[in-house]
């Protein structure tokens, strides 16, 4: 076994350029932190993969403005390790000859001892220097907010008032929103539970399941994870199953299903038929998987919802979610990622996938029925833009409030990120008249 399964910073640095270089963050980091045996080496793992991710347009612009010749292609895990260097100093604020040493020594379990002296140079010259850098930095919106300037600049348009609070948010991590499995324990149980074990949760007035922890926690530690007496599952999203407005015996279609979290809500919530649909056939284990565990059922499929005759069975749904695949720059505080690996040209793509999912699915509808439209993004085009379009098209429909204290957005409502702790999601309703 290599040396750099010992050491944390090496391991980060290693998967945060894989990550630069495209991987998704969850992914590469649950693939990785399983070779640390340590939890708190795990924890450490995780702080510096995150913030790298999340600071990684400033500090790398810094270590530019510093190395006196540009690192090779091959080394951008030694990038990656300085950028993680700056991150431990500024943002993590760990005492600094601790981080400056062990990064120094990170160098070396990355068998690349000749870069031990520059990580060691360049960390020590930044802090010489840091106050001026930090100003420097914060001259640019990109390198003061760590965002790219497509997205600066679309977020500025659709929310020209919030526009930094929005950025300021996404830098600040998330909280743990649990979900209770109301079919398995009340929440009040639940959170005492929680109590006794040492995991004090707040308990959120306007979001009836929920339940928030202010640190993080592995979830399958905590007391009924395996008996399905909890999900996580962010409050925002927990608001699709009570806008669908569920009854016992509807036939419900969820179009983009997996890995299930709207999916099991509903059905804890109401005696449904459910349809869980996706696409990608590779994510729809995991849903059956959370099913099982939360002892739900549902009919599970794998097929496109945007082309029903591959898994339609011609009777019409009372509901329908369409949790649309999207941008997910309205969860840019969880998945800092999203940052580095969406493109202003994937937005059209996108919103023209959410008009063909609208499209299609709206004939599936009942009469009398109803739609929910749902992102975890903050841009208008995919968002209001979309069910403009479809109330356009259906003299049938109907647009409805979604009763939510959140921002109106079109017919349909918008949490920005951070706002009430939740993260930025957008809901529209659509009935069908009779
Ligand atoms: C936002 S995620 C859904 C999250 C899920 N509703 C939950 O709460 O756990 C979007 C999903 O849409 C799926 N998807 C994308 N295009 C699709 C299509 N044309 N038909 C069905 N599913 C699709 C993706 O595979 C992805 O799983």
């Amino acid at each position: 076994m290599s040396a750099i399964r010992y050491d944390p910073r090496a391991l980060a640095a290693q998967t945060l350029a894989s990550v630069v270089g495209g991987k998704s963050l969850r992914a590469a980091f649950a693939e990785v932190s399983t070779r640390l045996d340590d939890v708190r080496d795990r924890a450490l793992l995780a702080a510096l993969l995150y913030e790298g991710a999340r600071w990684w347009l400033r500090f790398e612009v810094a270590l530019d403005g510093m190395l006196e010749r540009p690192l090779r292609e091959r080394d951008g895990d030694i990038r990656a390790l300085l950028v993680l260097g700056l991150v431990q100093l500024e943002i993590l604020r760990m005492p600094v000859h601790a981080a400056v040493a062990a990064t120094v020594e990170a160098a070396r379990a990355l068998r690349k001892p000749a870069f031990a002296g520059l990580v060691n140079a360049l960390l020590r010259r930044w802090l010489r220097e840091r106050e001026m850098r930090n100003t420097e930095l914060d001259r640019d919106a990109v390198t003061r907010t760590s965002h790219p300037r497509w997205l600066i600049d679309a977020i500025a348009v659709d929310w020209p008032e919030q526009a930094e609070a929005i950025l300021a948010a996404n830098n600040v991590p998330a909280p743990l929103w649990l979900r209770v499995n109301r079919r398995r324990i009340a929440r009040a149980d639940f959170a005492a539970q929680m109590a006794a074990a040492g995991m004090a949760c707040r308990v959120p007035e306007a979001v009836p399941d929920a339940l928030v922890l202010d640190s993080s926690l592995d979830v399958t530690s905590a007391p009924g994870y395996a008996q399905g007496l909890f999900s996580v599952q962010d409050g925002a999203a927990q608001q699709a199953s009570t806008l669908l407005d569920l009854r016992a015996g509807q036939r419900v279609l969820d179009a983009c299903a997996a890995p299930g979290g709207k999916s099991a809500h509903i059905l804890e919530t109401a005696d449904v038929e459910l349809t869980a649909l996706d696409s990608d056939a590779r994510r729809l284990p995991r849903l059956r998987e959370n099913m099982r565990r939360l002892g739900l059922s549902a009919a599970v499929h794998a097929g496109d919802a945007a082309d029903p005759g591959g898994w339609w069975d011609q009777r019409p749904f009372d509901r329908i979610l369409i949790d649309a695949p999207c941008s997910a720059t309205g969860i840019i505080r969880r998945q800092p990622d999203v940052k580095l690996h969406r493109r202003a040209a994937d937005i059209p793509g996108l919103a023209a996938a959410q008009a063909r999912l609208l499209d299609a699915l709206w004939p599936l509808l009942a009469r009398g029925g109803r739609l929910v439209y749902a992102t975890c993004s903050v841009l208008e085009d995919e968002n209001a833009r979309q069910t403009e379009v479809l109330l356009a098209r259906h003299s049938d429909a109907r647009p409805v409030a979604p009763t939510l204290p959140w921002h109106v957005a079109g017919t349909g409502a918008q949490n920005l990120p951070g706002e009430s702790d939740m993260d930025g999601f957008f809901y529209a309703i659509v009935d069908k008249g009779n």
